[in-house]
C-alpha cells in the first residue's frame, strides 16, 4: 500500500498570512494529498473572505465547522458581549451570502478512512461545539478519553485548544490537535503533517515563526470590529 501523506490544521482563525506560510511550506517541503481542517477558520482575524474560498476552492482541503463558524450561521446576540456580536456581523459582511450558505452544507464531523485508518474530525468534543475537551477543563486523562467513547475510530482530531497535543491511550485511540494555525501569541503558525501506511501513522509536529506585523496592520487597516480586544487577547499585540 502506497504511504499517504496529508496535513492537519485547525483554528486557521481568518489569517492569510499563516494560511499562506502554510501552503507555501507544503509545496516545497511536503506535498500532501488531503488537508484536514478542522474548523474554527473563520474569525478572529481580518481575512474571512480570503480564507474561505482558500479552504472551499482548493480540492485537498476537508472542512468541518467550529464553534466560531456556527455562531455565524446561527445568530444568537444574547449569548456573546456587543463586540463580538459586532465582529460576527462584519465577517459575514465580508462573505457575503454566497460563501455564508456554502458554509451551512459543512457538517460539524466527518469520519474518514485512509489507508485503514479511520479517523475522527471533530472541532472540540462530540457532543458539545463550544465546550473545551475535558482535558483542558481540568478533568483526568479518564474523563477526557470516556467523553469520545462509543466513536469507533483509531484516530481523534480535534482543535479548539489552540495547544499542540498527541495523547496515546492505552494502544486503542491517539488524539492529536495540531495547534492553531493563524492565531497564536508567540507569532508561530502551528499545524501537523502525516505520514500514513498501511501499518502505523507517523505525526510530525510543525511550528514556524513569523511577522505577524502585516496582521496587525490590517486589523487597524480594515476597521475590524474588537480589533483592540481580540489583538490584545490572543495575539498579545497592543495597539
Ligand atoms: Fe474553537
Amino acid at each position: 500500500m502506497k504511504t499517504k501523506k496529508i496535513a492537519i490544521v485547525s483554528d486557521i482563525h481568518a489569517n492569510i498570512y499563516a494560511l499562506n506560510i502554510f501552503l507555501k511550506y507544503l509545496k516545497n517541503n511536503f506535498q500532501v494529498s488531503d488537508i484536514l481542517n478542522l474548523g474554527d477558520f473563520l474569525q478572529l482575524g481580518p481575512h474571512p473572505k480570503e480564507v474561505t474560498e482558500i479552504i472551499l476552492k482548493d480540492k485537498r482541503f476537508i472542512n468541518i465547522l467550529g464553534n466560531n463558524e456556527i455562531s455565524l450561521l446561527k445568530r444568537n446576540p444574547s449569548a456573546f458581549p456587543e463586540d463580538e456580536y459586532a465582529h460576527q456581523d462584519w465577517t459575514i459582511e465580508q462573505l457575503g451570502p454566497e460563501i455564508v450558505s456554502k458554509l451551512g452544507q459543512l457538517s460539524k464531523s466527518n469520519i474518514l478512512t485512509i489507508n485503514k485508518k479511520k479517523i475522527y474530525m471533530i472541532h472540540s468534543r462530540p457532543y458539545s461545539t463550544t465546550a473545551m475537551p475535558l482535558l483542558y477543563g481540568g478533568k483526568s486523562l479518564n474523563d477526557f478519553i470516556k467523553d469520545y467513547d462509543g466513536i469507533a475510530v483509531d484516530y481523534i482530531l480535534f482543535g479548539h485548544t489552540h495547544v499542540q497535543a498527541l495523547i496515546r491511550y492505552r494502544g486503542n485511540k491517539t488524539f492529536i490537535n495540531p495547534g492553531s494555525l493563524g492565531c497564536s501569541k508567540e507569532s508561530t503558525v502551528s499545524f501537523c503533517l502525516a505520514e500514513i501506511d498501511s501499518e502505523t501513522i507517523n505525526f510530525t509536529f510543525k511550528k514556524i515563526r513569523y511577522d505577524n506585523s502585516k496582521l496587525k496592520d490590517d486589523f487597524i487597516k480594515l476597521g475590524v470590529p474588537a480589533a483592540e480586544r481580540i489583538l490584545k487577547v490572543f495575539y498579545e499585540i497592543e495597539m
